[in-house]
């Protein structure tokens, strides 16, 4: 009986989904509680997730731009598209969704839709409609049960209940991987990490994203040796990215001279990200490395990456002529747009571990829910890989002897400046952070 069961079920799984988990408009706001209700009892808890990009999901300056400025306007335009004036709100403001308000107000007008990814979102999840679950396919029943990791917690104010899915990564999974319309993976940290090295050693998001510290969870609670923090750090956290990836130089000679060609390698190893490095919006997220040398004068000689000749590895080397892009214009109806720049300011010849995705008309883009295609290329590093890039150097015939340093830094930045720039977003928004860094002295005869 069992086995037959599981057959259909398999079939019904093998066909293109449409019913998700979670149902527009099948719930009210009232329905569920503010997270300032629950932070009366867990405060810490509360503070925690205040802090985070989970509680600014809808308001975050970013997020309201590419919704009402380009996916929302989108929406109507283009039918193929139209799903995601829904779609969007399901994942970044799960209650707006729930309660059929869509489009939700903007969030100066500071209505529950601002609330994002809450508690109440979160504790009120019982599952997943998918196997592997993907585009907001949790299953949700709100009420006084508030589902959790404990098997003893006892409140006073709400009923608690265990539940295993919150211990998994599956519950991430059903907002972190995303398909567009056109059915492209745009977003996969679930799938990546799946593949990889930390699911089999049963390291979890929550390891990770939620580590464990001794206290309360709540006034009234019971005192635990492991609290599951409400930290979530990403990439938008430079503790977390800081040292993330590890640089280093190799197959460098100790002395040269002028006129002769300088050889070495810059090495990667992705040995802290539970999955690729860029992930997450891969669409916008950069991960790059400039590399110079500095003559005992201080004067500073670019070097570009070698290219290894792989398919579609224009797109990882730095190009300031490269204009892509252009949906944006198309969608905001700019008379003339020509794009803007595809690297942003990242320096010519730089390599850049990035993920492309390609609108139906062949051109890059940040629309992610626009991407037909992203299987050219994908240059990410995937956890605990390691990547060789390598450098050649002609070696000025006038360089001056004595010290010359080599140099070679890995920046981090969430959107290509020229994106940033356009839309007037505040300049921490895209702005280089340094992931890591490595240096070596030779000297030249
Ligand atoms: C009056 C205080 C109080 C309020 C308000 C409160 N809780 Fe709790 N909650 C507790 C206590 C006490 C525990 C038990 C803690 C323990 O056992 O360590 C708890 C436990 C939990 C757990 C863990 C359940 C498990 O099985 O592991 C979750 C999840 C939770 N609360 C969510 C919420 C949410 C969401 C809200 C807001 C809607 C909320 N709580 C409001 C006091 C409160
Ligand atoms: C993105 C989903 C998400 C959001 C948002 C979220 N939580 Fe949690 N919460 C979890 C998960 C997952 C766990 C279990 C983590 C683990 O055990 O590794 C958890 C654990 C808890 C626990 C039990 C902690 C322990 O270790 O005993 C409490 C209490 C809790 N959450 C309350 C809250 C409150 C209050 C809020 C809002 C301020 C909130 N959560 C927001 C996902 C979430
Ligand atoms: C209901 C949907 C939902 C669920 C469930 C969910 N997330 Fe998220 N998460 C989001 C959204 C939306 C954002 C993006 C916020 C933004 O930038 O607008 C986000 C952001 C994050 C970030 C911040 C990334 C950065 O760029 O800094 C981390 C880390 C994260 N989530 C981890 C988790 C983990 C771990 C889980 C499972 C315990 C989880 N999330 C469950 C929707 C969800
Ligand atoms: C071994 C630890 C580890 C595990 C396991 C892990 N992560 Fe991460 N994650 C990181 C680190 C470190 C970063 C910061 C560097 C970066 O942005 O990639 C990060 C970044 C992220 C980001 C931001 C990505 C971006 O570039 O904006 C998201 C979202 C995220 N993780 C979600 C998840 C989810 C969901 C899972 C489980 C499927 C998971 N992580 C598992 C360590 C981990
Ligand atoms: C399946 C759930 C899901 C859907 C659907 C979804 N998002 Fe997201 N979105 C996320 C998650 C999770 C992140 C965080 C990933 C990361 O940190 O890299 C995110 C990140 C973003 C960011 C980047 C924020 C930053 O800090 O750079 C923007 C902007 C955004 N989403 C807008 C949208 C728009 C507009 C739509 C609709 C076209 C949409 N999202 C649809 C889950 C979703």
């Amino acid at each position: 009986m069992r086995g037959i069961i599981s057959i259909v079920l398999g079939l019904f799984l093998a066909l293109p989904v449409t019913a998700f988990g979670a149902k527009m408009g099948t719930f009210k706001y009232s329905d569920f509680k503010k997270p300032n209700n629950c932070g009366m009892c867990h405060r810490d808890i509360y503070k925690q997730w205040k802090k985070t990009l989970m509680s600014k999901s809808y308001t975050h300056a970013w997020d309201q731009v590419e919704y009402f400025k380009l996916a929302l306007p989108h929406s109507k335009k283009l039918e193929k598209v139209s799903g995601v004036k829904a779609g969007c709100i399901a994942c970044h403001s799960p209650l707006a969704f729930l309660s059929g308000d869509i489009p939700p107000k903007p969030a100066d007008k500071d209505t529950r839709a601002n609330e994002g990814v809450s508690c109440e979102v979160c504790h009120n999840i019982t599952g997943t409609s998918e196997k592997v679950p993907f585009n907001f396919s949790f299953d949700i029943e709100p009420g006084n049960v508030k589902r959790g990791p404990r098997k003893d917690a006892v409140s006073p104010f709400h009923k608690t209940a265990y539940s295993e899915f919150h211990k998994s990564a599956e519950i991430c999974a059903t907002c972190h991987d995303e398909q567009s319309p056109y059915g492209a993976w745009v977003k996969a940290t679930y799938r990546e990490w799946k593949e990889g090295p930390y699911a089999k050693e049963g390291k979890v998001c929550q390891d990770c994203h939620m580590p464990k510290a001794p206290g309360k969870s709540a006034s009234g609670g019971k005192e635990r040796k492991d609290i599951a923090q409400h930290i979530f750090e990403g990439s938008h956290s430079i503790a977390q990215l800081t040292g993330a990836v590890d640089v280093s130089l190799s197959g460098l000679e100790k002395t040269v001279s002028p006129g002769s060609a300088l050889k070495f390698q810059a090495k990667l190893f992705n040995g802290k990200v539970g999955h690729s490095i860029p992930s997450g919006s891969t669409e916008e997220r950069m991960l790059w490395l400039e590399v110079w040398a500095t003559d005992a004068n201080g004067k500073k000689y670019p070097i570009p990456v070698t290219p290894k000749g792989f398919k579609g590895e224009e797109y990882t080397i730095a190009d300031s002529s490269a204009m892509t892009y252009q949906a944006i214009g198309e969608i905001m109806e700019i008379k003339g747009f020509k794009g803007l720049k595809r690297d942003g300011d990242v320096p010519d010849g730089a390599r850049i571990f990035r993920h492309p995705f390609f609108d139906p008309k062949g051109r890059m883009t940040i629309c992610q829910w626009y991407t037909k295609d992203n299987s050219l290329v994908d240059y990410r590093i995937k956890p605990r890989e390691t990547k060789v890039e390598d450098y050649k150097w002609s070696v000025p015939t006038d360089l001056p002897k004595g010290k010359l340093t080599i140099t070679a830094n890995l920046y981090y930045s969430q959107i290509p400046s020229s994106v940033g720039k356009f839309f007037k977003l505040p300049e921490s928004e895209y702005k280089p952070l340094l992931v890591d860094s490595a240096e070596m002295a030779i000297e030249v005869k």
